[in-house]
């Protein structure tokens, strides 16, 4: 590594990492620094150096509500996919997962274990982290419904409990501001597993139905407005299949975007200023990003 900002962590930290193939885009550039601490002791002590040099700090889940700018990142970004960061289990209807846990494997594991609450999650890909800081979820609830405890840790180190009177979700949103969530436990409902394995797949085979899974895409692109919806608003601007170089609003679902081979993130880019423009004009309504864009 050229710089000593990291000395001593070089086995967890690359330098100049293209991001694209840890995001569901599979596109955009590199990052500075790509970090992945193996326990909260280093992700403390690399946090400190990022602090203490003016470091930009970002952090990543699955990628799959991310669009990285094609010029990347000048940030160190964290990524925390070892294996004490995907821990969780249950004891009783709590259940308790470390942030870098997949919100698939989670669900799948509540609904073997006849753990009722968080079979809204199926088909939403993500970590728990990442899913409990968007409030993620869909038509059959959000993720915050049956969280109750928060562990946060803010960028210089310090590691905060967030109770749930102390929390609150909204749609898309959380009130969670510290850079990093550590892990998080739920208050969950025991049930039938065989009725929760069933209702699991429903949910999911109703997104495979109504929604381009199969496709390069970061899911919902734009947030509901209040009372409507952004994909009926945006297919009664006559929008599905308009293309700007290889991006395309999907013919499937008109609040998703496809990446054709060649996509660079600026042409997705483009075209969600197209789209909003054009909504504006045919509505009158602000459409407001749910993507989250790095640049
Ligand atoms: N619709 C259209 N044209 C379209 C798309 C949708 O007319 O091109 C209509 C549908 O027919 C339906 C209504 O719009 O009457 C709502 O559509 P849908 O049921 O697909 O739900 P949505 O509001 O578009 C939300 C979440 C999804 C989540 C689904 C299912 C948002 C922005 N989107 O979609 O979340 O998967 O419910 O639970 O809240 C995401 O956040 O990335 C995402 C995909």
């Amino acid at each position: 590594m050229s710089s000593k900002l990291f000395a001593g962590f070089e086995d967890v930290v690359e330098e100049n990492v293209c991001l694209a193939p840890l995001t569901w885009y599979r596109m955009g550039g590199p990052a500075r620094y790509l970090v992945r601490p193996q326990n909260t002791e280093q992700l403390q002590q690399i946090a400190r150096r990022c602090l203490d040099s003016g470091t930009r700090m970002l952090v990543l889940g699955r990628g799959a509500n991310l669009l990285v700018a094609d010029e990347g990142v000048n940030a160190a970004v964290f990524k925390l996919d070892a294996p004490f960061w995907r821990e969780h289990s249950h004891d009783g209807a709590r259940l308790t997962a470390m942030a870098g846990a997949d919100m698939q494997a989670v669900g799948r594991y509540c609904v073997r274990h006849g753990l009722a609450g968080l079979e809204c999650m199926a088909g939403i890909p993500g970590t728990i982290g990442g899913c409990i800081r968007g409030n993620a979820g869909g038509r059959f609830g959000d993720i915050g419904n049956t969280v109750s405890r928060v562990t946060v840790m803010s960028a210089d180190g310090e590691i905060f409990v967030r109770d749930k009177d102390d929390l609150v979700f909204s749609y898309r949103k959380s009130n969670i501001a510290a850079t990093f969530i550590l892990s998080a436990e739920f208050e969950l409902e025991e049930d039938d597993p065989d009725e929760l394995v069933r209702k699991f797949k429903e949910i999911w085979m109703f997104k495979k139905n109504s929604q381009p899974l199969n496709t390069k895409n970061a899911g919902c692109i734009f947030k509901n407005p209040e009372g409507a919806s952004a994909g009926a608003l945006i297919d009664q601007a006559g929008l599905k299949g308009t293309r700007i170089g290889e991006a395309e609003v999907s013919t499937k679902h008109a609040n998703f975007i496809i990446a054709h081979p060649g996509c660079r993130a600026a042409d997705v880019m483009a075209l969600i200023e197209a789209i909003k423009e054009k909504v504006q004009k045919v509505h009158g309504v602000d459409l407001e990003q749910e993507v989250i864009v790095w640049r």
